[in-house]
């Protein structure tokens, strides 16, 4: 089925809102649909209170409704119990719930690739200096894969804790063989976390298929609110965490000396929640699955295409990633040689209104690793057009000529 995109972008308020524009950087943040918008309005404007430990009717609405989002995205990827899932603010809290959570003795090991995103590196980095960890990283290699024979042997030669890496690169867009490594990872005895923080509108998540132990996301990049993400673990991988934040909800009963905790997940969701934001989360699913994975992961990859074939005529472009369109997903970033690309940002900003974004998207250590300058990228989504992407190519063009 194709995506009717003119009647779809009629569900974004923000294109009403605003004067015409162009926006290319989904990978960042995506818009997000009136439906999202509602849902969360409807909690502050109907029954703005706080669940669990209240009884009285606002309180019990907003209990039902906040679980019955935990249920709604504990089917989205698969899980098959709702108590799987713990709302965080984003992907970044859910990894550190992980990183200040396991019991890390001096001298354990962790092992992530070499393009991680900060918020899957930096946790690591400083177990190393606080716990004394040690921190290995596996080779994202040519073809933005992984040999998944050399993957094996290190896992061979040292026993590691947790294995940590992304399920789709938010440089490239490329996605790893997320199952393969977690079935050789698992059978060395590591526990496994996935970031899937760019996969949520491309990929079907299945975390039984995946049976990784532990997936982070955030739902303001599929369609969702920003503030509210999710960690979803197995329960007996959660059950060897601790907290990392202790407070109201997190406990069934205390003394001036010590507590018992609460059952998961209500242990890991200390004090008042972001219960707008879940609502808002459960409209996005709903949202998504209305129009469909496979049909949005069609699109963006006809407009990749596009795209690519327009910028790999240029002999100064260098596309990060694999050159077939399909295996970026909706990520077309570049560099072209001897351009500033933070500058054109701006240009393509103040003088056509179309966003995109440039730098080093958070992974600074690879850019460094491979002696790269910061680069532009065009992130795409559901609502995005292919006269967007013509007339992206139509201004793009000239400046890489002329300049
Ligand atoms: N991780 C987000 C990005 O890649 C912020 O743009």
């Amino acid at each position: 089925m194709t995506i009717n995109i003119s009647k779809l972008r009629e569900d974004f308020p923000v294109f009403k809102n605003n004067k015409k524009f162009t926006y290319f950087d989904n990978a960042c943040t995506s818009l997000r649909p009136r439906s999202v918008i509602e849902a969360m309005n409807e909690y502050y404007e109907l029954h703005p209170s706080c669940h669990n430990r209240t009884l009285h009717s606002f309180g019990v609405q907003t209990t039902k409704k906040f679980e019955g989002a935990r249920k709604v995205v504990s089917e989205f990827i698969g899980a098959s119990n709702p108590k799987e899932i713990i709302f965080t603010r984003n992907t970044t809290e859910a990894i550190n719930i992980i990183s200040k959570g396991i019991n890390w003795q001096s001298g354990d090991r962790i092992l992530t690739s070499d393009m991680e995103h900060n918020s899957n590196l930096l946790p690591w980095q400083f177990l190393v200096k606080e716990k004394g960890v040690l921190l290995n990283h596996f080779e994202i290699n040519d073809q933005y894969s992984v040999n998944l024979e050399e993957f094996e042997k290190i896992l061979s030669e040292n026993k590691y804790k947790l294995v940590s890496f992304h399920h789709t690169s938010n440089v490239t867009g490329s996605s790893l063989p997320v199952k393969e490594l977690t079935e050789i990872a698992k059978k060395y005895g590591a526990l496994v976390l996935i970031d899937c923080a760019q996969a949520m509108t491309t990929s079907t998540i299945n975390v039984e298929e995946l049976n990784a132990d532990f997936i982070a996301f955030s739902f303001h990049k599929c369609l969702g609110p920003s503030g509210i993400g999710a960690l979803y673990g197995k329960i007996d991988a959660l059950e060897q965490l601790t907290p990392m934040l202790y407070g109201g909800e997190t406990v069934i009963d205390s003394t001036y000396e010590s507590c018992t905790f609460s059952e998961i997940p209500y242990r890991f969701e200390a004090g008042l929640q972001n219960y707008s934001g879940a609502f808002g989360a459960r409209a996005a699913i709903e949202y998504i699955k209305s129009i469909g994975i496979s049909n949005i992961s069609n699109h963006i990859v006809k407009l990749n295409s596009i795209l690519t074939e327009a910028l790999l005529k240029e002999d100064r472009v260098t596309i990060l990633g694999p050159k077939d369109p399909p295996l970026r997903g909706g990520i077309v970033n570049f560099l072209v040689e001897g351009l500033d690309l933070g500058q054109i940002s701006l240009i393509l900003d103040k003088s056509h209104r179309i966003m995109v974004r440039s730098g080093v998207h958070c992974c600074h250590s690879w850019y460094h690793k491979k002696e790269l300058k910061p680069s532009l990228r065009v992130s795409l989504g559901p609502y995005n057009t292919e006269e967007e992407v013509r007339h992206f190519i139509e201004v793009i063009l000239p400046i890489i000529r002329f300049f």
